[in-house]
């Protein structure tokens, strides 16, 4: 017997209170406490029915691998693992405007292309905009099917019926209902039971469903971290406003890794897919400057060279300001330490910048050696060696240490046309481009004297 009543529901975590309160006391979020209508039933119990019995199997056994749809776009498909899986669910976050329904709209038009049956839903936009813009970016294919559409139970019954398509795009998740509840779309309890319906029957026609999904403020998928439990897969698209390049990152996989980017550039034809992003992030370096420094780093399986850009200058302010962009604040803050308290490499009365050229997110220690390389060619106002790559941890002692993929970032180094490389020592390695290897950050100084022996070293290497 189902009764309505009212709950409250954190829009951030999904818990549910029977009071409002400003502060969600499950996950500590301020003011994201909404009131919304309940459709409760009453449990049974678990004494009265008798369950059936499941059937329990050993561990071991033959599995089919899952068979995989390739989109066709090459950056996706590498990063679901090598296509989409039949019956799974995607979800896809972003920022407005980042490009999210154009991705999208590309992979249905690749997907008819190929001969596979697409549908494209959008609760945003009417059929004459999605028409005219797949026309525009010339994205127009007779097995794309288009909807504007909000409601479940209308989307439900018109895909449950007949030949299922391959793909269906929800665009997006936050505009759509389920006409038997009664709080507004894009509430946690709307949200999740769309999801929810829309999950259950693209596993029962066996098709692959794309969620997209507002992002709050901060950055999170809006609404439920519970949708991100239901789906298989959850992809950011994110990137810079001011920039061209756009990121597609996985943060949960199903069925393949979480490491893999896929780099996107937007451009007035929508968007390209990059396949060497590192001559990208580099094409706007201007030589020998002092404060840049590249760094070979690894995305996934892919290195990835960016510059990484610092600024020191005096600061007349008692605490000076340190301003990161695109990595870490207390790594940098750390790295600050070291090298005051290890090479007596005063910085403290200084304001100190950083910036991760090209708009990328560098999570990785192995920037640690390149950060300091920037960090004291921009103090010395020297430029770092001509030709030069860096990458290597560095310990709170000062020391160096190795990171996977030596050889990778190496020969990523050489196609570029990097002639030299600064890193940890590397034993029996053979080397694509000149080596030093340093075994305490102290010996990087060496390279910021005027008459360094070592900067001439490096530059005939
Ligand atoms: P859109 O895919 O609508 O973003 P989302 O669905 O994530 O909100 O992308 C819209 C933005 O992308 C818009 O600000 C303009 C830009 N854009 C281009 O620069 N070139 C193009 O070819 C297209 C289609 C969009
Ligand atoms: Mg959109």
């Amino acid at each position: 017997m189902a009764k309505s009543s009212s709950q409250f529901v954190c829009q951030a975590c999904g818990s549910v209170t029977n009071k409002w309160a400003g502060k969600c006391e499950a996950c500590g979020q301020w003011n994201s406490i909404v009131e919304e209508t309940a459709q409760e039933t009453t449990p049974k119990g678990l004494t009265g029915g008798k369950g059936k019995k499941i059937a329990f199997e050993s561990m071991e056994g033959a599995n089919e691998e899952a068979p995989r749809i390739a989109i066709g776009i090459n950056e996706m498909d590498r990063m679901l693992g090598g296509g989409m899986v039949p019956g799974s669910a995607i979800l896809i976050g972003g920022d407005p405007g980042i490009g999210k329904s154009t991705l999208l709209l590309q992979a249905v038009s690749s997907l008819g292309k190929a001969g596979r049956k697409t549908v494209y839903i959008s609760g945003e936009e009417s059929i004459a905009q999605v028409r005219l813009r797949a026309t525009r970016l010339g994205l127009v294919q007779p097995n794309v099917e288009l909807a504007a559409a909000t409601n479940i139970r209308d989307i439900i019954s018109s895909l449950d019926g007949g030949n299922a398509p391959d793909m269906v795009v929800i665009d997006s998740i936050q505009t759509m209902f389920l006409d038997n509840i009664e709080s507004a779309p894009g509430t946690v309890t709307q949200v999740r039971a769309a999801s929810l319906e829309l999950i259950k029957l693209a596993k029962r026609r066996d098709m692959v469903l794309f969620l997209v999904g507002h992002v709050t403020k901060d950055g999170q998928i809006a609404g439920p971290r519970v949708l991100e439990h239901m789906v298989d897969t959850v992809l950011y698209f994110e990137g810079e406003r001011g920039h061209q390049f756009r990121i597609l990152r996985a943060v949960k996989n199903r069925f393949g890794g979480t490491d893999e980017i896929g780099v996107f550039a937007m451009t007035d034809k929508g968007l390209e897919e990059v396949s060497n992003p590192s001559a990208l992030f580099l094409s706007q370096r201007q030589g020998q400057v002092s404060g840049a420094a590249v760094f070979a780093g690894m995305e996934g399986s892919r290195p990835i060279l960016v510059e990484i850009q610092a600024l020191v200058a005096s600061s007349p302010l008692a605490t000076p300001r340190r301003a990161v962009v695109g990595w870490d604040s207390a790594r940098l803050a750390m790295i600050l330490a070291v090298l005051e308290t290890r090479c007596n490499v005063v910085m403290h009365d200084k304001e100190v910048y950083l910036n991760i050229a090209g708009g990328l997110r560098i999570s990785e220690p192995a920037a640690d050696l390149a950060v300091a390389a920037a960090l004291l060619s921009a103090l010395t106002n020297i430029p770092v060696p001509d030709h030069t790559v860096f990458f290597g941890e560095i310990g709170l002692s000062g020391e160096v240490r190795q990171v996977g993929r030596a050889d990778a970032r190496l020969k990523e180094s050489e196609k570029l046309g990097f002639k030299h490389s600064i890193t940890p020592v590397l034993a029996n390695h053979k080397l694509a481009i000149g080596n030093e290897g340093v075994s305490h950050v102290q010996q990087l100084l060496s390279y910021f004297r005027t008459s360094s022996p070592k900067r001439a070293a490096a530059a005939g290497a």
